[in-house]
This record gives C-alpha cells, sequence and structure tokens, in this order.
C-alpha cells in the first residue's frame, strides 16, 4: 500500500493548473448511456473513480476508448442492464446508471450502494422520483430491481437537495413522454454542467441553476463532443495549501465563479484572493482570522471543502465553529488533526476549532477523500515530517495532486507503506 510522505513547513509558490471535476466527469461520461455512436469528452480527469466509471460502461456494453483526458464512448451496443456490487461499492456514483438505463432499456439491476464514512447516505430520493416517473422497484438480494415499460413525465419534489439525485432523475426525464418538473433541485455547477451536456444531445431542460429544473422529454439524443468543467473542489483545496503555507500561488484553469462562498471565506480570513487575467492570485499572510462556516447546498460553502478549511482554522488566531449540515458523519479527520496538534472539539453537527496551534508532523491515516486532501495540506503546514497512509482514498478525486503540490514547492512524495 502507499503513503504520502510531506516534510512540512515549505512555502507554496508558483502556478498550478486545475483538472477536470471529478463530479462534472462522472454523469457526463454515463450520460454517453443515452446515446447512440460517439461521443467525444474532452479535459476528462485521469482519476480512481473516472476509470471505475469507464469500466461500468463497458461492462454494460459501451466501446470506451481513452488517451489522456480525451475519453470517447459508444453506447450504440448497451446490452446489459445491470451495475454488480464490487463496483458500486467503490463508487457511489455508480448509482447514476439507473435513470439513463431505464430511459434506453426500460430496466436495470443496480447494486443497493451501503453507508459510507461520510454518512448513511441514502438513495431514496432518486428511487421515489424514479417510481414517479412510472418505474417499478423492488429490492432483492441487496439489488434495486427497476423496469418500466415506459417513461411518463412527471412533477417532482426533493425532501432534501441532492446532487446525483437530480442528476439521475434529469437523465431519466430527457427520454421521457411529456414534461417533468424537479423542484427543489441541486443547483451545483455539476448539475449545470450535465444539462448543457443533455441540451447538446439534444434534450429540452430549462432552469438549471435554479430550483425549479423542467424537462420536456425528446425521442432521442445525438452524440456530442463536450469539454468537461474545472474541479472547483481541486481548486479550492490548491487555495487552502497556499494559504496555510502563507504560500503566493496562481491557480490558472479554473472558475471562481464556482467557488464564491470559499472564496468569500478566506478573504474574510485575511487571505489575499484576487483575479488576474490569466488565473487566480492567492496569497497568504502569517494574520490569518478564525471565521466561522456552515456547509450548505450550493452556493452555500461547499461539504467537500470543509475538512480542508478546518485545516486552514486550525492555524488562524482565535476560534471558529464549523457545522456541517450535508453529511452526518463528516468529522472523522478531526481525530487524525487531533494527533498533529490541532484543538478541535465535535459536539454533533459542530466542531469548535482553537486556533493557533503549532501543528506537529504524524503518522495519520486517510479515511474518505476529502479528508485525505485536508491531512496532506495539513503535513504541508505541520513542523517536521508527516506520513499519510490510505492514499488510495485521495486517487479517487486528485488528480497527482503530490505531484502538482511539489511543483508549488511543496516537500512530498509517494512511497510504498
Ligand atoms: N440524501 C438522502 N436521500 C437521497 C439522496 C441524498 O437522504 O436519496 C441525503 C444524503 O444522505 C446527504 C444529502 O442528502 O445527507 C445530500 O446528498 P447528495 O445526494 O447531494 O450527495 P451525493 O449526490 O451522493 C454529491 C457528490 C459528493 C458531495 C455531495 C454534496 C458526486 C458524485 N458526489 O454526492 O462528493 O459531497 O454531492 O455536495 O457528485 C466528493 O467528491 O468527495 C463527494 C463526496
Amino acid at each position: 500500500m502507499e503513503k504520502i510522505v510531506i516534510e512540512g513547513g515549505h512555502r507554496l509558490e508558483g502556478t498550478v493548473t486545475v483538472s477536470g471535476a471529478k463530479n462534472a466527469a462522472l454523469p457526463i461520461l454515463i450520460s454517453a448511456l443515452l446515446t447512440d455512436g460517439w461521443n467525444t469528452f474532452h479535459n476528462v480527469p485521469d482519476l480512481r473513480d473516472t476509470r471505475t466509471i469507464k469500466r461500468l460502461l463497458g461492462d454494460l456494453g459501451a466501446k470506451v476508448e481513452s488517451s489522456g483526458s480525451v475519453v470517447k464512448i459508444n453506447a450504440g451496443g448497451l446490452n446489459n442492464y445491470e451495475a454488480p456490487y464490487d463496483l458500486v461499492r467503490t463508487m457511489r456514483a455508480s448509482v447514476l446508471v439507473l435513470g439513463p438505463l431505464l430511459a434506453r432499456l426500460g430496466r436495470a439491476r443496480v447494486s443497493l450502494p451501503g453507508g459510507c464514512a461520510i454518512g448513511a447516505r441514502p438513495i431514496n430520493l432518486h428511487l421515489r422520483g424514479l417510481e414517479e416517473l412510472g418505474v417499478f422497484i423492488s429490492l432483492e438480494h441487496g439489488y434495486i430491481e427497476a423496469h418500466a415499460s415506459s417513461l411518463k413525465g412527471a412533477d417532482i419534489y426533493f425532501d432534501i437537495v441532492t446532487v446525483t439525485g437530480t442528476e439521475n432523475l434529469m437523465m431519466a426525464a430527457v427520454l421521457a413522454k411529456g414534461v417533468t418538473t424537479l423542484r427543489n433541485a441541486a443547483r451545483e455547477p455539476e448539475v449545470v454542467a450535465l444539462a448543457d451536456a443533455l441540451n447538446r444531445m439534444g434534450a429540452r431542460i430549462t432552469g438549471v441553476g435554479t430550483p425549479v429544473i423542467t424537462i420536456s422529454g425528446v425521442e432521442a439524443l445525438k452524440p456530442i463532443s463536450y469539454h468537461v468543467i474545472p474541479d472547483r473542489i481541486e481548486a479550492g483545496t490548491f487555495m487552502v495549501a497556499a494559504a496555510v503555507t502563507s504560500g503566493n500561488i496562481k491557480i490558472v484553469g479554473c472558475e471562481p465563479n464556482h467557488n464564491r462562498a470559499l472564496i468569500h471565506k478566506l478573504q474574510q480570513a485575511g487571505i489575499t484572493v484576487e483575479q488576474e487575467s490569466d488565473g487566480l492570485r492567492v496569497v497568504g499572510t502569517e494574520a490569518i482570522c478564525g471565521v466561522d462556516v456552515k456547509t450548505l447546498p450550493y452556493p452555500g460553502f461547499p461539504t467537500d471543502m470543509q475538512a480542508q478549511l478546518m485545516v486552514l482554522m486550525c492555524v488562524a488566531n482565535g476560534l471558529s465553529v464549523i457545522s456541517e449540515t450535508i453529511f452526518e458523519n463528516r468529522f472523522i479527520h478531526v481525530s487524525e488533526l487531533q494527533r498533529m496538534g490541532a484543538d478541535i472539539t465535535v459536539s454533533g453537527s459542530a466542531a469548535v476549532v482553537r486556533g493557533g496551534r503549532r501543528l506537529t508532523g504524524a503518522p495519520v491515516m486517510a479515511t474518505d477523500l476529502r479528508a485525505s486532501a485536508s491531512l496532506i495540506i495539513a503535513g504541508l503546514a505541520a513542523e517536521g515530517t508527516t506520513e499519510v497512509s490510505r492514499v488510495y482514498h485521495i486517487d479517487r478525486g486528485y488528480e497527482c495532486i503530490e505531484k502538482k503540490l511539489a511543483l508549488l514547492g511543496g516537500h512530498l512524495w509517494r512511497t510504498q507503506a
């Protein structure tokens, strides 16, 4: 098993380029199932999760060809409707095949994802929405068995804002008969990107980026060439890495408008974040102030940046309260950060961080994707050496993170544990 070793205490300086967004690439690659013929997707990050999706699409009968960040998919030969346990268990986003399989084949058999490290993460809202479109669903032997003779547009209300729930329903509804309305829909940039890709395929979706999305079903979709949006969470991770090391970096290829909540919080903490003609400049300071943060659906502060921001709060002056409202168990990084000297108390869904601590390097264990990113950032800020084990978590969602940070002057490398 591999680990990442970090010698802390080095300022980050220079320029870093952001990769394509994992959480946009996954549903967009899956959307190819809705078409016959070759789709070409550009700026697809090479990650464990995108490789898993390509494998799943291949298993379903699609032809998949990859070259660098370009992925071509032809689902003309779609002939299988099962997403097996082995794949779904390693990547929950596999449940996104439900919508397209039902739209194309009228049938899907998808392993029910279990709980995961950050929370129970049920998919009841995906299933209820599909039932409202006319799908019959039963749960047999750990699998969702779903079938429909045809999908019919419906008025669907989500009790909770759900990103992949909105995406799954959108992909099911594009080929349904009549009009579907999704209320309390997710507004994340990744949802907007998926709708944009679907509309280029010939779908008729309006209202994306608002809580009410309307989808008028069409007969068929055609293949497209599409460029995946930049990863706002990767960009945000670099912003915080620069901030904790009192660094001065430029991030190119990112979309600052997707990161407004984070930028606002960083500026409130005293970090300089400025738009330049060719990128975003982030300049740290010795005098970081503690700020309170509450995670919320977009355009609120992203839960996927909570762990990283917590590291900044550990080295900031004063107290900060971080409230996690999206996932019930997303403070698992806290005990690892405590091993590095952080002073954090968790009470229910809030973490109180007493800042101004000197972090010291320690062996720590990655427990999920974003927690791993926070431990690497903590290692960059800490005195001495940090060893982050179980780095397979980070490979799910960051492309060569240690190499990109090393190019910025961080002292870190990957080695066998
Ligand atoms: N929820 C339900 N029922 C459902 C669906 C969701 O109760 O049917 C709950 C969840 O348990 C959670 C909340 O609703 O408490 C929001 O979950 P959501 O469905 O929005 O999360 P997701 O779609 O499973 C995506 C991202 C996550 C990101 C969340 C929130 C993808 C592939 N994953 O997950 O990304 O944290 O939205 O923004 O898009 C990551 O990249 O590290 C990651 C975990």
